[in-house]
């Protein structure tokens, strides 16, 4: 009697143990930032989250995407020789994003147990590139002028061949060199550190779909709780 209470106690331990599905693949990206402070995937994304955000494209019809590249004049100019993807703010209440919206939710509780990131909010939009379209080195965030820690870009395109361009390209902090060529393909996953590395999105020669998005803090920075996008 007493010997199959023990058991089942042990049961109950284990089970009770036993990680989310996701664990494993949220302990890889983990391990990436912790290292490197970037991560990159491939086939990485679980299929149920790929679905999610296919039925929210296609929900999306080519409609709402608006340039990337805003303002008038010079700032317009200038903005258009940066990039030239055309975007839409995802809507976390938009209910085919859901399983998208709780996985990052899953790993940015994830994360800040691992890493101790104290990431707070979680903002994405979708891109679409034309072909010729690119998004020249850039970063996403400046010390002290964004709350955006991490990067995540996930990809959507199925059958990306080699040479249809559209590379993600991830430069070193510290000598500019070339860390990291990342091809568009399908749920593969890109992430880092937002204020730390130089990327840039090569000219494209087929449609190209992305979502890119940022883990971020909830500090006042310049005295506005939240910078706008
Ligand atoms: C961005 C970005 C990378 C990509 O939107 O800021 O860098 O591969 N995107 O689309
Ligand atoms: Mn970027």
């Amino acid at each position: 009697m007493s010997t199959n209470l023990l058991i089942k106690d042990q049961n109950l331990q284990l089970s009770a143990k036993a990680p989310p599905p996701d664990d494993k693949l949220f302990e890889r990206i983990a391990r990436g930032i912790e290292t490197d402070g970037y991560v990159h995937l491939l086939a990485a994304l679980p299929e149920v989250i790929t679905d999610s955000l296919l039925d929210y494209l296609a929900e999306l019809d080519g409609h709402n995407f608006r340039s990337a590249n805003t303002g008038r004049g010079v700032a317009r100019a200038h903005n258009r020789f940066v990039r030239r993807d055309r975007i839409h703010w995802m809507e976390e209440t938009c209910p085919s994003a859901s399983a998208w919206f709780d996985w990052t939710h899953h790993l940015k509780t994830f994360l800040n147990q691992r890493l101790i990131l104290g990431l707070f909010s979680f903002e994405c939009h979708l891109s679409h590139y034309r072909p010729g379209d690119f998004y020249r080195k850039h970063l996403d965030a400046f010390k002290g002028e964004s709350n955006r820690v991490l990067s995540l870009v996930v990809y959507l395109n199925r059958g990306w061949q080699p040479d249809q361009g559209g590379e993600l390209v991830i430069y070193s902090p510290e000598d500019g060199s070339e860390l990291l060529k990342v091809t568009p393909e399908f749920a593969t996953l890109a992430l880092f550190l937002s204020e730390e590395f130089p990327h840039e999105v090569l000219p494209t020669h087929r449609d190209r779909y992305t979502v890119a998005g940022w883990f971020r803090l909830n500090s006042s920075i310049n005295d506005n709780i939240d910078p706008p996008r």
